[in-house]
């Protein structure tokens, strides 16, 4: 089997957050201390893959790449994909077909933010499935704004549904998937929804239909953010800022991960470090800099 590969969508305009949004990608906003962006990164590195491949439209390309460049200061190969219209979820698994070539995938919204103890190993398991797809339930207060998950008495998935107006359960299905090497194929049979949309959740309907799909519900020790309205947007940013400043560690920092996974060097980090060096940012890379000095 070949190697999985990452797929970040960040696509859309962002309408819900206009004005702010009108100049610039939403998924390029602060979310606190750094571009939100960084954080689905995060989540594709710490699943140790390497190949990432960020879907955006034509307008916002060069900005994300003149943020992310190649990747390799981070040991990443990094791709640019431009999606010329939104066309709902699913369809970045037809716009990335030749870059998947073939390869299993995990796709991350450019705008979910994850955090939790033990997210490495949750995500490294969910990398070695071999067949079918894996996702994650996570328990909201308004699932009618998600997909949502339905499970049967013995706690299997059995349905589906995206933004049901009567949801089976509180679990929405947050927006990291991994699918094997069939996604692509797969997207090609289905068909825009009554929203005019390639929906993820008929891709994952067929999985589940097949008996491939596997649903890992997230705990309660973890944190699915939003960054959907102007509100909890700021809210995200607050809670980083918090966990951040009382524990000295930083949520989503691409170089650290880099550096645990032996993708970069002690001198790349070195230069992260002289990069950002006036603010805590590059205070926390020299920090860990000095640790393995
Ligand atoms: C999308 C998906 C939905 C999923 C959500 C996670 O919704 O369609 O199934 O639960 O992302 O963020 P959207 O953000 O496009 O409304």
């Amino acid at each position: 089997m070949k190697k999985r590969k990452g797929i970040i969508l960040a696509g859309g305009y962002g309408s819900r957050l206009f004005p702010t949004t009108i100049g610039v990608s939403k998924q390029l906003l602060p979310v606190y201390d750094k571009p939100m962006i960084y954080y689905p990164l995060s989540v594709l590195m710490l699943s140790d893959i390497q190949e990432i491949a960020v879907i955006t439209n034509l307008d916002y390309m060069s900005q994300f790449q003149r943020l992310l460049g190649d990747g390799t200061q981070w040991g990443l190969n990094l791709s640019y994909i431009c999606q010329h219209s939104p066309d709902g979820l699913a369809q970045a698994y037809l716009l990335a077909e030749g870059f998947l070539d073939g390869a299993p995938s995990a796709m991350v919204l450019g705008d979910n933010i994850f955090y939790g103890d033990g997210l490495r190993d949750l995500l490294t398991d969910a990398r070695d499935q071999t067949h079918g797809g894996r996702v994650f339930g996570y328990r909201v207060s308004d699932p009618e704004r998600y997909g949502v998950v339905g499970f049967d008495s013995n706690e299997v998935a059995n349905s589906i549904e995206e933004k049901p107006v009567c949801p089976k359960s509180n679990y929405a299905v947050t927006g990291l998937y991994f699918l094997d090497e069939t996604a692509s194929k797969k997207a090609k049979s289905i068909t825009p929804s009554t929203r005019g949309e390639l929906e993820i959740t008929s891709l994952l309907e067929i999985y589940l239909n097949e008996g491939s799909l596997s649903v890992q519900k997230m705990g309660r020790g973890y944190a699915w953010l939003d960054t959907g309205t102007h509100a909890s947007l700021l809210d995200a940013g607050n809670f980083v800022r918090t966990l951040q400043h009382r524990q000295g560690l930083q949520v989503g920092c691409p170089e650290e991960i880099a550096f645990e996974n032996n993708w970069i060097s002690l001198e790349q980090l070195s230069d992260a470090a002289i990069q950002f060096e006036k603010n805590e940012y590059g205070e926390y890379l020299n920090k860990l800099l000095t640790s393995f000095l």
